[in-house]
């Protein structure tokens, strides 16, 4: 099994229940406030790690608690933590999530150590690059970061998959050009081809039209309308797998992960995108971001 390198972010998630969204100037009362460990890379690299993946993880945190609690449930999963600095006069990442009733997010993210993550950091940590087959990244880290490792990851041979959430307006689509899978759900997906997407005709044609800008693969995820891939010539559609949706965060993530696994297993797309179907589905039917990924046990 080759290794898996994921460069992102670490975040402790500070999750609000709450009936419904508060809306402008609503004032409302919460259900519980819970501190659980997220961050997109973060939890794409546990989940991998709980699969039984060789990952490693390139990353930063700050010299607080919140940082321990974080590193230490990587490693708890065996991620090589060998690439993640502890930057001092900065915090950890944190995300302020609210969760409704329904099971949807909303999510803001204060960045914290995650905005060093710069050029040098991976300079220093080169070797992960080079002893990985897979590049793994989403877009909570800063932008020119993910480009520089991306062209030296594919000068290399290697294979990058980008999880570009959350997504920017207008992006350089040079930004995609020799990845070999872009991942974007539904709103990313909308967001990045600057397009406003209603059905699953119009996801198809933005996954095309974002398949021209360079990369392999596009496989978006749809929610409830399951995910499509795309590879240039032909569009396959995926069924949602059937579950109950208690909390969609690290869903996306989760999913990500199986993708990735799943590949580096020698499992074709199509069943790579099931397996990382199967994980996500897990995933929503359980509360909060590492605390909800599935073992492969469960998966299976
Ligand atoms: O994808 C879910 C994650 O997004 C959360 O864990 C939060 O930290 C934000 O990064």
């Amino acid at each position: 099994m080759s290794k898996i390198l994921v460069v992102g972010s670490l975040n402790l998630d500070y999750v609000i229940e709450v009936e419904n969204m508060p809306k402008a100037g609503e004032t409302i009362f919460g259900k519980s406030l819970k501190k659980i460990p997220g961050g997109k890379g973060a939890n794409q690299a546990y989940s991998i790690g709980k699969l039984g993946g060789d990952v490693a993880m390139i990353g930063a945190v700050g010299d607080d608690d919140a940082g321990q609690i974080l590193l230490n449930n990587l490693k708890s999963v065996n991620v090589d933590t060998s690439g993640i600095e502890i930057v001092n006069d900065n915090v950890t990442g944190q995300a302020y999530i609210y969760v409704d009733d329904n099971g949807q997010n909303c999510i803001t993210v204060i960045s914290g150590a995650n905005a060093v993550v710069d050029r040098d950091m991976i300079d220093r940590n080169m070797e992960l690059i080079d002893d990985a087959e897979y590049v793994v990244m989403q877009l909570e880290v800063p932008i020119d970061t993910v480009k520089y490792v991306k062209d030296i990851a594919i000068s290399k041979g290697k294979k990058v998959i980008i999880d570009p959430a959350p997504a920017i307006k207008n992006p350089d689509t040079n930004l995609w050009r020799g990845c070999y899978i872009i991942k974007p759900n539904e709103l990313e997906l909308a967001t990045l081809t600057g397009k406003k997407l209603n059905n699953i005709e119009e996801y198809k044609k933005a996954a095309i039209e974002l398949q021209k800008t360079g990369a392999d693969f596009v496989i978006s995820t749809l929610g409830g309308d399951g995910a499509i891939a795309y590879d240039g010539e032909n569009i396959k559609n995926f069924d949602c797998k059937k579950t109950t949706v208690v909390d969609t965060t690290a869903a996306g993530d989760t999913f990500t992960a199986g993708l990735v696994i799943g590949l580096n297993e020698g499992k074709s797309i199509e069943e790579a995108i099931n397996f990382g179907q199967s994980a996500a589905a897990i995933t929503v039917s359980r509360k909060g971001a590492q605390t909800s990924i599935p073992s492969r046990d469960e998966i299976q």
